[in-house]
């Protein structure tokens, strides 16, 4: 049994490290420091800033490249690992810049297809090529957003894969729960990574949770990478196919609290009038 505060002795297959601010590389320092190994599958433009981040971990114990949007790249990058694993983060998504830019009625059905290829299908390919490396009771876990079940602006076609990522996670659970391997998703508020920076209007979603979230604060990668380690461990045990919101409780928000200010406490207080 895999207990949240001792992974010692387990291994991760982690997807998704671009930078020292991805929400993949807070993911796998946390399981390490809990005594966990990871072998990290990166993105070759991002192979430079990967082996730089990479020296001197001791935890990581395989690194290569790994295209999710091919099969051949996927079927090769498998091929290099060995041994198994007791679960994978998936923590991979991607819209190209222009369509988040226009319209959704302008979008293409290239841009929609590489949106869809990249941020939801690419865990039906990771868990497809996963299965046979994986330990008893193994979990995955990936990572979506709010733009699945809400309009956000600047989300645009990402909030639709990210959409069809959370019925995946549905979807393989059901495939997988009878071999005993688990998966879910965290559904995290906005934290800046690379990724993020690329959703235009980003730093005002920021500012606009930091002051309407129940906890009036933005979620930290450190957040996230919690609520991962909890999923992927056997703490978790009983939870499969779930999406759970790690996001400073903005989920459960039906109005923003200002409107208390603006429109509740002047109809309990009202000003006295004139004498
Ligand atoms: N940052 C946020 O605000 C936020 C909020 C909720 C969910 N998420 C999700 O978290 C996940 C990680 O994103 P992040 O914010 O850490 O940004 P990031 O830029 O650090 O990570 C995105 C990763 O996707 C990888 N990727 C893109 N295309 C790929 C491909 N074809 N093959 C393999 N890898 C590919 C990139 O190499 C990168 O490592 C994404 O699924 C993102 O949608 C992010």
């Amino acid at each position: 049994m895999i207990h949240v505060n001792d992974l010692q002795g387990k291994r991760f297959l982690v997807y998704g490290v671009a930078s020292d601010t991805s929400l993949a590389w807070a993911i796998a320092k946390d399981l390490a420091e809990r005594g966990a190994t990871c072998t990290l599958a990166y993105q070759k433009r991002f192979m430079s800033r990967v082996l730089q981040l990479a020296k001197e971990q001791k935890w990581i114990d395989q690194m290569e490249e790994c295209d999710l949007a091919s099969e051949d790249s996927t079927k090769a990058f498998h091929a290099k690992l060995t041994g198994k694993y007791d679960g994978i983060v998936h923590a991979v998504a991607f819209a190209p810049a222009e369509a988040l830019m226009k319209p959704i009625t302008e979008t293409t059905q290239e841009d929609f297809g590489v949106a869809m290829t990249v941020s939801a299908y690419s865990l039906i390919r990771v868990v497809r090529h996963g299965l046979p490396k994986l330990n008893p009771n193994a979990a995955v876990v990936t990572l979506t957003y709010l733009g699945a079940e809400r309009t956000v602006p600047g989300y645009r076609i990402m909030g639709t894969a990210k959409a069809a990522l959370e019925q995946l996670v549905r979807e393989l659970a059901a495939s997988v729960g009878p071999m005993g391997f688990r998966v879910n998703a965290v559904s995290a508020g906005p934290v800046k990574t690379l990724a993020a920076s690329g959703v235009p209007g980003f730093d005002q979603i920021l500012d606009w949770m930091a002051s309407n979230t129940p906890l009036r604060r933005n979620v930290t990668q450190a957040d996230v990478a919690h609520a991962a380690r909890f999923l992927l461990s056997s703490d978790s045990s009983g939870i499969t196919g779930q999406t759970i919101y790690v996001d400073a409780g903005y989920f459960s928000v039906g109005a923003p609290p200002e409107m208390d200010r603006v429109l509740i406490e002047p109809r309990l207080n009202p000003p006295e009038g004139p004498v």
